[in-house]
């Protein structure tokens, strides 16, 4: 397979490099603390939409710029705008975020600094969320006087609990980064200059595994955690005979037996 690099901007404020199997995706809004306004999450819906067929990309991680990952929806956008297009950067929102959290990929969220709203909204659709020290993550709509709109109040709870998912979005109240992990709305504390190299450290491990029981081991999971447990037992060991077939785990097998790396076919 060839490796090709290559770096372009999907729009003004989201950037894109591609590195083989690796791509990372950095939303530049330094200013706003890279708020999401209506165009961007277009764009960032577009490229999403066009990933889950590209076969090509088996990790995305995602980050942002300077203090702020993504401090929520552009309030500003919200100012003064009509029902019915307020109603459509929710529906905008939804679509962009379902198909995030449904992507083949794996996906990580390299969360720089403020994870607010729909910020936080996006980093729980990533697989896994690493943050640096400084990282801010919460749901303060209701300081607005509204809630969030895109997933905070099914996915947190999944992660966190019901408990806990209430205090911080009834309150508004921001998580450090250790409460973050300590909560489990994500996974390692980073001082900010390493988080880059370990996104990508963590990146390069999983593009190295099997292409299909990465990609069927993240589908096992999220499928099974919407099933009961029965359906996802049998779901479980429908998709390990079928991996078992695959010229991959005769491979994986093989290099094993004989002492050496796998080379994984992808088939
Ligand atoms: N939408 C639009 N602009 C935003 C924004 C948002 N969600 N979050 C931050 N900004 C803008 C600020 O208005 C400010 O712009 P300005 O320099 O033109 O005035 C700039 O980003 C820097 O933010 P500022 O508030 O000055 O930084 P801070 O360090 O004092 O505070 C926050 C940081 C994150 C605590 C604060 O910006 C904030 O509360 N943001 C809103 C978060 C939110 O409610 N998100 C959910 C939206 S539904």
């Amino acid at each position: 397979m060839t490796h090709t690099k290559t770096a372009e901007s999907l729009h003004p404020n989201l950037h894109l490099k591609r590195d083989g199997a690796i791509h990372t995706l950095r939303i530049d809004r330094e200013d706003k603390l890279g708020a999401l306004n209506f165009a961007i999450m277009e764009a960032l819906g577009r490229y999403i939409d066009g990933l889950a067929d590209d076969q090509s990309c088996r990790v995305l991680v995602i980050t942002g710029t300077g203090k702020g990952f993504v401090a929520g929806a552009d309030i500003d956008g919200y100012h003064g705008a009509t029902q019915s297009a307020f109603d459509g950067f929710q529906r905008r929102s939804r679509r962009t975020f379902d198909a995030l959290a449904a992507l083949p990929q794996i996906t990580i969220c390299a969360v720089n600094g403020y994870a607010l709203g729909g910020g936080l909204e996006l980093a729980l659709c990533c697989d896994l969320i690493l943050v640096a020290e400084r990282a801010k993550l919460g749901l303060p709509e209701i300081k607005l006087g509204l809630l969030p709109g895109g997933g905070g109040t099914q996915r947190l709870p999944k992660l966190v609990g019901a408990m806990r998912a209430k205090e911080l979005l009834l309150t508004g109240r921001m998580m450090t980064a250790d409460e973050a992990v300590a909560y489990g709305a994500a996974l390692e504390v980073l001082p900010q200059e390493k988080l880059t190299e370990r996104a990508d450290e963590l990146a390069r491990d999983l593009a190295s595994q099997a292409p299909i029981a990465l990609a069927e081991g993240k589908r096992v999971i999220d499928d099974g955690l919407q099933s009961p447990l029965a359906s996802g037992l049998t779901f479980e060991q429908r998709v390990l005979g079928a991996l078992y077939a695959t010229d991959d785990a005769k491979e994986g097998i093989n290099a094993f037996v004989e002492k050496r790396d796998p080379n994984w076919s992808g088939r």
